[in-house]
């Protein structure tokens, strides 16, 4: 029997882009002191994707974003609003949301850039919602897209191994189909912000030939530390988005984590007493894209027909800032 559900906002297309170059463990191990058995014992990743030279975010988001649109049946033209999560974005300004209007043929329409580090997506995500819930805006094109090869430090063998680029877009409208955001959660806690952060380039500290030789443009981080206060902080934001659901953690049908470490991964199935096979992963092939991880993600698990019709989905961020996300969605 057909199911009745009202129009509320909802996910109604997916689109994902990632470089063709592969950069694989085995290439990692001419370039740092590694092994592909370290990185994989310890990560999880075997392989990701390199932008070329020329290939910014921007161009990036613009594919998925076509694809989502293409998956949608809408035109560029329908969009009304463009949300860009990003943390490298193509410059300091114009943002890269802008460069994506201009480059997809949007109308004159809002476009801004949202920074949350690898949470921004689900950031843009639960902005998106609440402005087509309120019909501030009817059509939203959220991106998550990042060049994080570009603030990666190719002689620190203790974070070069773990990044790779590539975009991921979804549109929100008001639909009775697609994926239906039930509840979220979001937050931070700037006090630990020293634990993952690229400390040069901004204006606290502008680039200077001193602070590029000493590396301080590219992403330095307390990896440990960074670690179990990821494993933490998805565990609770994930607990109080499904508290607000009102739903026990063993009626989740899929969780689409973000994409850092497979042992964060196997940790919070583990501390969510969920089984590993409803967890999807796709750090084996790209590694952490940060904000383009889940929507890539999404994208990949909806084409694979690997999510159904109203099974509850919950997607889990954690980044930089520190940030946390995540929201619960039912398709
Ligand atoms: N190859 C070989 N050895 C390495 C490598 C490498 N690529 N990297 C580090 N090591 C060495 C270290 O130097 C250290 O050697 P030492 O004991 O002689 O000092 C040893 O391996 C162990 O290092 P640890 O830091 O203890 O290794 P750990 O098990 O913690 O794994 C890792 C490191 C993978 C970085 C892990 O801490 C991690 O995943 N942390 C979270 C990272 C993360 O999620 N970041 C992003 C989240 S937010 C965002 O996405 C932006």
């Amino acid at each position: 029997m057909q199911r009745l559900r009202e129009p509320k906002p909802a996910i109604v297309g997916t689109g994902a882009y990632v470089p063709a170059k592969i950069l694989r463990n085995s290439d990692l191990e001419r370039m740092v002191e590694t092994s592909d058995h370290w990185i994989v014992e310890r990560t999880g990743i075997r392989e990701r994707r390199i932008a070329g030279e020329k290939e910014c975010p921007s161009d990036m988001g613009a594919a998925a974003a076509m694809m989502a649109l293409e998956r949608a049946d809408l035109q560029p033209y329908d969009l009304d609003l463009i949300i860009v999560a990003t943390t490298t974005s193509d410059t300091l300004f114009p943002s890269t949301a802008c460069q994506i209007q201009q480059k997809i043929g949007a109308r004159k329409i809002p476009a801004f850039d949202l920074q949350a580090a690898c949470s921004g997506f689900l950031y843009g995500l639960v902005m998106a919602h609440h402005l087509v819930a309120q019909e501030t805006y009817r059509t939203i094109l959220v991106i998550g897209a990042e060049k994080l090869s570009s603030i990666v430090n190719w002689t620190d063998r203790n974070t070069c191994v773990l990044f790779g680029d590539g975009a991921g877009a979804v549109i929100v409208r008001k639909s009775t189909e697609g994926g239906q955001m039930i509840s979220h959660d979001l937050g931070s806690d700037g006090s630990q912000g020293q634990v993952l952060t690229v400390p040069a380039g901004g204006s606290r500290m502008p680039l200077t030939a001193e602070n590029i030789g000493e590396g301080l443009q590219y992403i330095q981080m307390v990896g440990k530390k960074v670690f179990r206060l990821a494993v933490d902080a998805m565990e609770s934001t994930a607990r109080t988005c499904l508290k607000k659901a009102g739903l026990p953690t063993e009626e989740v049908s899929y969780v689409i984590p973000h994409q850092a470490n497979l042992r964060i991964i196997e940790l919070l199935a583990e501390r969510l007493n969920l089984p590993l096979e409803r967890f999807f992963t796709h750090l084996e092939r790209y590694g952490n894209t940060s904000a383009a991880c889940i929507p890539i993600a999404l994208h990949e698990a909806l084409t694979a027909g690997e999510i159904r019709p109203e099974e509850k989905v919950l997607l889990i961020a954690f980044g930089g800032g520190l940030t946390w996300a995540s929201s619960l969605l039912e398709w």
